[in-house]
């Protein structure tokens, strides 16, 4: 045992490396898996060192709530679908939220422990991020899995409430620090937690797949705090790992989104929020055209190249495995199809890499939007389905739109388009897409996943 606590820097160093390999393994969905391998060692290789070295720990105790925490966590994991994985993932940074203040508290309730300066402001720091991660990643659940209503929280009185919030938490943090006052670190506590609250109720349910990931980087920070308190250095590597990778993450949707990263921090409070700001849904009619699914077909069987937009509708209606099947009888017939994907295509990171993935789409047909969009002008039928606002050219048009600045998909410029959905209605963003109304564009109505079945059985002959 001691020549492990000899070695546990050490050991903790390799468990930080494999956590390094687990991110740069989980950046392309040919790396998942070994990532997520390189990850449960880390873990257990961290988790194994914590236990070995701890002076007196009550192995009873952590047993119970590591045997108690595997079989939730296995049995979540088995069952929860994959449009619920937003909402659980709040729900379990909310965990590390709570553990980070538990831990907080534990430690300033340690009386054989004085507490130095440094660490007296990392326990502050740790604990009000812990509240805020907390409430607020309950609120985000909440809000996901329409448990609390979506409608953001208004009035004037929000800002002002926010800004009372914060100045408490950190007055009587700073108390805490300056006489280490017990009743002033809880109080600070309690700020910390309402402030979590009013910082995300705010904030309209369109926005919250950005919290969650903003939620994400607050509950790695809040994790390194911990290892700050515990001096855990595999923690605090850990932490910041999560604290920045998140923060890189919430960047990045934003960009996509044309959302500003402040906006959505504070609540709508900088700006307007899109999904708010754009129309009732409610269409215009203008003249298109509109075909069967074995005119598309027909179309796609007779072209040469061949590119899918998926988004969210094809989610929902769970079309991928038979989109595939059809792709496949394209192939078949000497075309060459691709997919391109929108980073923000669906309604979560990654949703549609997850779900092409999950029907075994060869990696090298899944094309990011940076990668494909120059190809448009040269691809004979572009496929469109179940996906609206990553295509509308109003993005790059229209000034006056909503999500002027967003990047899209440039569908447009392909010969032909087919586009696949239900109806005319608006996307998520609430607004009609030229798109649809264009020349060359083809309307095939109907359940995403019908759609392609026809489509399939006409591809045949
Ligand atoms: P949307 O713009 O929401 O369009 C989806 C389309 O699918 C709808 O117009 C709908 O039209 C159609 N649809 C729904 N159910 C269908 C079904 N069963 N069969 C066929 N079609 C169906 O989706 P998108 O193009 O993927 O864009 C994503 C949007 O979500 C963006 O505005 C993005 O900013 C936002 N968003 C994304 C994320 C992330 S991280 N991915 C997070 C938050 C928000 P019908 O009703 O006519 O069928």
């Amino acid at each position: 045992m001691n020549a492990i606590a000899q070695y546990a820097d050490w050991i903790y160093l390799v468990a930080a490396v494999l956590f390094i390999l687990t991110l740069k393994g989980l950046s392309s969905p040919t790396g998942a898996i070994t990532g997520n391998r390189y990850g449960m060692v880390g873990m257990a290789l961290a988790v194994l060192v914590t236990l070995v070295i701890a002076p007196s720990p009550n192995f009873a105790l952590i047993g119970l709530a590591m045997i108690a925490g595997a079989v939730i966590g296995v049995y979540r994991a088995k069952t929860v679908p994959m449009t619920q994985m937003p909402e659980t993932v709040a729900l379990m940074h909310s965990l590390v939220g709570l553990a980070a203040v538990l831990i907080a508290l534990a430690a300033v309730h340690n009386t054989d422990q004085h507490h130095t300066t440094v660490q007296r402001i990392e326990l502050f720091i740790g604990c009000f991020i812990g509240g805020i991660t907390f409430t607020a990643s309950v609120v985000a659940w909440g809000k996901l899995s329409a448990k609390l209503a979506a409608k953001p929280l208004k009035g004037g009185w929000v800002k002002p409430v926010q800004i009372v919030l914060a100045l408490g938490m950190l007055g009587f943090g700073a108390h805490y620090f300056i006489t280490e006052s017990l009743a002033s670190f809880w109080v600070m506590t309690g700020f910390s937690v309402v402030l979590g609250y009013f910082l995300i109720a705010p904030i309209g349910g369109g926005d919250m797949p950005v919290v969650v990931s903003m939620l994400n980087s607050y509950s790695g920070w809040a994790a390194a705090g911990i290892g700050f308190t515990l001096g855990n250095s595999v923690l605090i590597i850990a932490g910041s790992l999560v604290g920045s990778s998140g923060a890189i993450l919430s960047y990045i949707m934003c960009k996509a989104m044309n959302r500003s990263l402040l906006n959505v921090i504070f609540g709508g409070g900088m700006g307007g929020d899109a999904a708010a700001v754009a129309g009732s849904g409610e269409v215009v009619q203008r003249p298109y055209k509109s075909g069967s699914s074995d005119d598309a077909s027909f179309m796609m069987g007779n072209a040469d190249s061949v590119v899918i937009v998926p988004g969210y509708g094809l989610a929902v209606s769970r079309a991928q495995h038979a989109l595939q099947e059809f792709a496949n009888a394209l192939t078949a017939k000497g075309v060459t199809v691709r997919y391109a994907i929108h980073p923000v295509a669906g309604r979560m990171p990654g949703h549609m890499n997850v779900l092409l993935a999950e029907a075994e789409v060869p990696y090298e047909q899944v094309q990011e939007m940076e990668e494909i969009n120059a190809d448009f002008g040269n691809t004979d039928v572009v496929l469109v389905i179940g996906a609206n606002d990553v295509v509308n050219p109003a993005a790059q048009k229209d000034k006056q739109s909503p999500i002027y600045g967003m990047p899209i998909l440039e569908a447009h410029k392909a010969r032909t388009v087919i586009v696949v959905k239900r109806s005319m209605s608006a996307g998520y963003a609430g607004l009609d897409n030229d798109l649809f109304y264009m020349d060359k564009t083809m309307m095939v109505f109907g359940d995403a996943k019908k759609v392609v079945e026809d489509m399939i059985k006409g591809v045949g002959h």
